[in-house]
């Protein structure tokens, strides 16, 4: 183990962050710092940058507690566990890009599912049974219904819905075998914005899949324009609409869903939205606000796959939880455009 501190020599609760160094996770891991918890990461790095390990130091103002391996190792999760007194978990680690699962399906369902398999083998064997994991709005599917509440059928159009989907019912079945998991299962929208600071914030590796980082970068001149996907959904203005959450609001999220386990809440899947939905069209006006550079857009066929609309019923997070996204599209546009901005100097 690198890590010489002793085990709750803060007198702070650890809790174990998979992929704490991603997108998420750092944000996640800051926010759990503030409310009084004691993070540590588990990494590999296949997907996140090491440099963001300073950043965290920098901006919570103590070393950051990390160790670098894969979920995916059963011996080193329960080691880790042991020796470290892991109070909770929170499970980010997993592959996230839509287009990828379908061009490469085994590489996500060996990665998300072996990571789960291994986590939750690793935390039944050292009763470390409170868990919160990252779920998706991918497994509604094509939402039956607006806004989409928490008891609405579940299906997947990709194998990336598929592993979150198999990964949820993975939870409920370790539970039903034992009464000892308390589990918060969080199905989140659309992830964006970064740390106000701008020392955090989403750095994909290659082409972006998402809208933010996309118009982030068409609006630094990076790409030349946007390609929007579909012109003639049955929104008002005929493109597709998400409901975008600030990761700052997502992140407190997390740390309502800890608290309520660790207070003794039985266990719990919520959807974690703003419950307002936004065209395309909207999100690029607002960050041209945000930015004040203009990004060049064109129509472009549908993606394979989109819906039209999908927002979320966030009651059920607000009356559990007493949380509530709380963050509009224009700070979630001036935030990733602080980060992208400092990403160019
Ligand atoms: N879009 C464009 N142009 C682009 C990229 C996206 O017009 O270059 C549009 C899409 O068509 C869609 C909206 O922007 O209408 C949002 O697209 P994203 O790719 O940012 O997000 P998705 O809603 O497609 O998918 C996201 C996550 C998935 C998650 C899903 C859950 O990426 O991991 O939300 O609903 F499963």
């Amino acid at each position: 183990m690198s890590e010489s501190n002793p085990a709750g020599a803060t007198g702070r609760a650890n809790i174990l962050l998979t992929g704490g160094a991603g997108y998420l996770g750092s944000h996640t891991y800051v926010a759990l710092w503030q409310a009084g918890f004691q993070p540590v990461i588990l990494d590999d790095f296949s997907n996140s940058d090491p440099a963001t390990l300073k950043r965290l130091q920098q901006i919570t103002g103590t070393p950051t507690r990390c160790e670098r391996g894969s979920v995916a190792d059963t011996g080193l999760v329960a080691e880790l566990i042991k020796l470290q007194r892991i109070q909770a978990v929170m499970h980010f680690a997993g592959f996230k890009a839509v287009g990828e699962s379908v061009a490469q399906p085994l590489k996500y369902y060996r990665n998300n599912l072996g990571g789960m398999l291994s986590l939750l083998q690793a935390m039944g064997d050292s009763a470390c049974q409170t868990l919160v994991f990252s779920s998706s709005a991918t497994v509604y599917g094509d939402p039956s219904q607006l806004p989409i509440t928490e008891d609405c059928p579940r299906s997947h159009t990709s194998p990336y819905g598929h592993t979150k989907l198999i990964c949820e019912d993975m939870i409920a079945a370790v539970q039903q075998a034992s009464g000892a998991w308390r589990t918060a299962v969080l199905r989140y929208f659309n992830p964006v914005g970064a740390h106000p600071s701008g020392l955090i914030g989403e750095a994909p590796l290659g082409t972006p899949n998402n809208l933010l980082p996309l118009v982030a970068q068409v609006a630094a001149g990076l790409r030349p324009a946007l390609k929007v996907y579909g012109q003639d959904f049955a929104t008002p203005d005929g493109t597709g609409v998400r409901d975008y959450i600030h990761v700052q609001d997502l992140a407190q999220g997390h740390v309502a869903a800890l608290a309520a386990l660790l207070r003794g809440q039985a266990s719990f899947t919520v959807n974690l939205g703003t419950g307002r939905g936004h065209s395309v069209l909207e999100v690029v006006r607002a960050f041209e606000l945000a930015s004040g550079r203009p990004v060049p857009w064109q129509f472009a066929p549908r993606r394979s796959g989109d819906v039209a609309s999908c927002y979320a019923d966030p009651g059920l997070a607000e009356h559990l939880l007493g949380w509530r996204a709380e963050r509009t599209l224009a700070q979630m546009c001036a935030d990733t455009w602080r980060w992208q901005a400092g990403l160019l100097t």
